[in-house]
């Protein structure tokens, strides 16, 4: 099911985008790869296999823009974009063995290869060389930025973790989203502006931006967990529901459901297993209710605010690229 358009259509592509990028892209791989190296090959190992597998880099080239809307040239956009993109792994690693997630970017996830307590460690190791590498910036507003970040990745994770098997509220949720994922998204759009010696206005008006799109990219993530195969997503689908976790379409169908349906999915999320469920039934109840359009809606609001909030950025092509990112956001597929 695609989600509503965005008006305006489409200002730039992919393409383009990765054109724009690709060479700072292509540096940044470079800078994770040697940052990523220890003395202690198990280190070296994952942190290598974790590069490899990709991933979007969406992070790392949001910062990139940032920077580059203000016209940055110095070498401090590839370091950050670096540590941004390891922070993200990092997550990814602690995240995987909190879910028990088998597969991660289309291939085994680490924890499958290396065990919980090597990837436990290896992220510990990730989080740290991050912050080692955006020392060298030798900007506190930097670092003070990366800390906040990181407590509230990890206060988002917990949190969750408490309200697993809960059937929590709309507001529960959307502190959740923010904390777990628009954030560091806010943190890539505010570092690059730091770089780029924006005022504190600009600065917090791409901050926003990169909470808006945060979420909505979020929001999608939590669809495609209901509605995309595992075979295009690259990691487990319905895990979400299995795993206790109560995702805006669902809060949106136990608003509006029949009794009994509502039974269906609070056992789900209470057992944290399709027991005497299935998949099929629950997909019926949400699209019933319109409970996945309606959460698409909502992040392609997430996405337009996004876009409203650089309105009053000069055009320039870095502009029409932000302009297209929460296009990019709301229709893809994984
Ligand atoms: C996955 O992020 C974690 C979420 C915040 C949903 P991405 O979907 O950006 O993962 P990769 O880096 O592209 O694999
Ligand atoms: C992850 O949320 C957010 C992180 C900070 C890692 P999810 O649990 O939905 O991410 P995926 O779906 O496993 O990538
Ligand atoms: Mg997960
Ligand atoms: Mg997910």
């Amino acid at each position: 099911m695609s989600p509503p358009a965005i008006p305006n259509g489409a200002i730039a592509t992919g393409a383009e985008l990765f054109e724009l990028l690709r060479d700072d892209l292509a540096a940044i791989e470079r800078e994770f790869g040697r940052d990523t190296v220890s003395g202690v090959p198990a280190i070296t190992e994952i942190g290598e296999y974790l590069r490899a597998g990709g991933g979007k880099r969406i992070r790392p080239a949001l910062l990139l823009l940032s920077a580059k809307l203000f016209n940055y040239e110095g070498r401090g956009a590839v370091k950050l974009g670096a540590v941004v993109e390891i922070i993200h792994t990092a997550t990814l690693v602690h995240d995987d063995i909190i879910d028990e997630a088998k597969t991660r970017r289309g291939r085994p996830a680490a924890n499958t290869q290396w065990g919980n307590a090597k990837c436990v460690l290896a992220g510990d190791w990730l989080y740290m060389q991050a912050f080692k590498v955006a020392v060298q910036e030798r900007n506190f507003r930097v670092l003070d930025t990366l800390i906040e970040l990181t407590q509230q990745m990890v206060e988002g994770e917990l949190l969750q973790m408490e309200k697993l098997g809960q059937l929590i509220s709309l507001n529960e949720h959307f502190d959740l989203i923010y904390r777990k994922t628009a954030c560091l998204f806010s943190v890539c759009m505010r570092l690059g502006a730091i770089l780029g010696g924006a005022t504190a206005d600009q600065e917090d008006q791409l901050a926003g931006y990169g909470r808006d799109l945060g979420m909505a990219f979020q929001i999608v993530d939590d669809v495609l967990d209901l509605t995309a195969s595992e075979r295009v997503l690259g990691k487990p689908v319905a895990s979400d529901l299995r795993e206790g976790k109560v995702t805006m379409a669902v809060i949106h169908a136990l608003e509006h459901c029949a009794p009994e349906e509502r039974e269906k999915i609070a056992t789900i999320v209470e057992q944290r297993a399709f027991n005497g469920v299935t998949h099929r039934e629950i997909l019926d109840i949400l699209t019933r209710y319109g409970s996945l359009d309606w959460a698409n809606t909502r992040a392609v609001h997430y996405a337009q605010s996004a876009r409203n909030k650089i309105c009053t950025f000069p055009d320039s092509h870095i502009k029409r690229a932000l302009l297209w990112a929460p296009e990019f956001v709301v229709v893809r597929e994984k």
